[in-house]
């Protein structure tokens, strides 16, 4: 299924889901309460909506454009769907104050929407002159420049390394803090003249040489492993027996946690016991595709603990 762009009246809000069919596929048998935990233009929660009529959806973004515009392209369904600004660690205490316990099935689709990385005043591309921001939320929590200027060189090139896997950490955290201390740090274009300056311009496999810092800021900056961290435990602890639970992540730090958490077999049945990933077609239309992972886990009905003392 080839959906059209979600482009509504919030400014140039464009994007375009990834692996719809696989993800709206895997809620097939689900009825009842569906967490969207990244509403985005709200593209992966229409189709569920659309095609089961028996699926009511909660969907939340920490960015308010995107609650905006999925907002937007839902209420076609109300009072089937709502979409909240919240952000994955805040989802729990929500449902809490909404008064719902166990969901039927929860759909993340980690990472950026093109809303978010076509915005050059986000700052999260190094395509466009932008601020040092890198906020999801605009409202709240440390931009990436205050996050630069608080950090020890030493401390900004482990999060260069262990976020974005980079080789070159040292060198680039070095540069990151040369170029801040002569004053020429304040957008985008400057950080990656820096990362450049330590690891020259050459285009690895056709990749901007600013990629993975860019990615490990943001991923500090937005606190994102701790964020995934915490919508694993919630679906493990909120899926219902028989809770489909997909996630799509766009790079392997993401994707690691998540195998991981469907390797515990006593509470996942994995539907992808390989990840599922875009085909030729979607890939050719749509480039972001090309990093996505699909993986699937549906809660099991009895615990492999309950099966293994029934045994006895
Ligand atoms: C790839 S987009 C989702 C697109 C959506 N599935 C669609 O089809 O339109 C990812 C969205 O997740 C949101 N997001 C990422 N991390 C989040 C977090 N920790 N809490 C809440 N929203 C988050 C981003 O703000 C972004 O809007």
């Amino acid at each position: 299924m080839t959906m059209p762009a979600t482009n509504l009246d919030e400014p140039g809000f464009t994007h375009v889901s990834v692996l719809l069919e696989e993800v709206t596929q895997a809620f097939s048998e689900t009825s009842g309460l569906v967490i969207d935990a990244t509403a985005g233009g709200g593209g992966h929660s229409y189709a569920l909506l659309k095609r089961y009529p028996n699926i009511s959806l909660l969907a939340f973004d920490r960015d308010a454009d995107a609650v905006h515009a999925a907002s937007q392209r839902l209420a076609e369904f109300a009072p089937r769907a709502r979409v909240e600004h919240v952000a994955f660690s805040g989802i729990s205490a929500r449902l809490d104050e909404l008064g719902v316990g166990e969901i039927s099935g929860l759909v993340a689709d980690l990472g950026l929407s093109s809303h978010q990385l076509g915005a050059a005043e986000r700052g999260m591309s190094f395509r466009a002159e932008g601020p040092l921001d890198m906020r999801m939320d605009p409202t709240r929590g440390e931009t990436a420049a205050e996050l630069i200027a608080r950090l020890s060189q030493e401390d900004l090139a482990d999060v260069i390394y262990d976020l974005g896997e980079e080789r070159g950490s040292r060198r680039i955290a070095r540069c990151i803090k040369q170029a801040l201390a002569r004053g020429e740090l304040e957008t985008t274009l400057d950080l990656r003249r820096a990362v450049v300056k330590a690891l020259g311009p050459r285009r690895i496999g056709g990749v901007d040489p600013a990629t993975r810092t860019f990615q490990a800021l943001r991923m500090a900056v937005n606190e994102e492993i701790d964020e995934l961290s915490a919508l694993l435990d919630l679906a493990r602890a909120r899926c219902l027996p028989g809770g489909i639970a997909a996630f799509i992540s766009f790079h392997s730090l993401e994707d690691r946690r998540v195998k991981r958490e469907f390797m515990k077999r006593d509470f996942w049945q994995r539907i992808t016991p390989k990840p599922l990933v875009a085909s030729d077609a979607e890939q050719a239309e749509n480039p972001r595709s090309r990093s996505a992972k699909l993986r699937v886990g549906c809660r099991q009905s009895q615990s492999l603990f309950e099966l293994d003392s029934e045994e006895e």
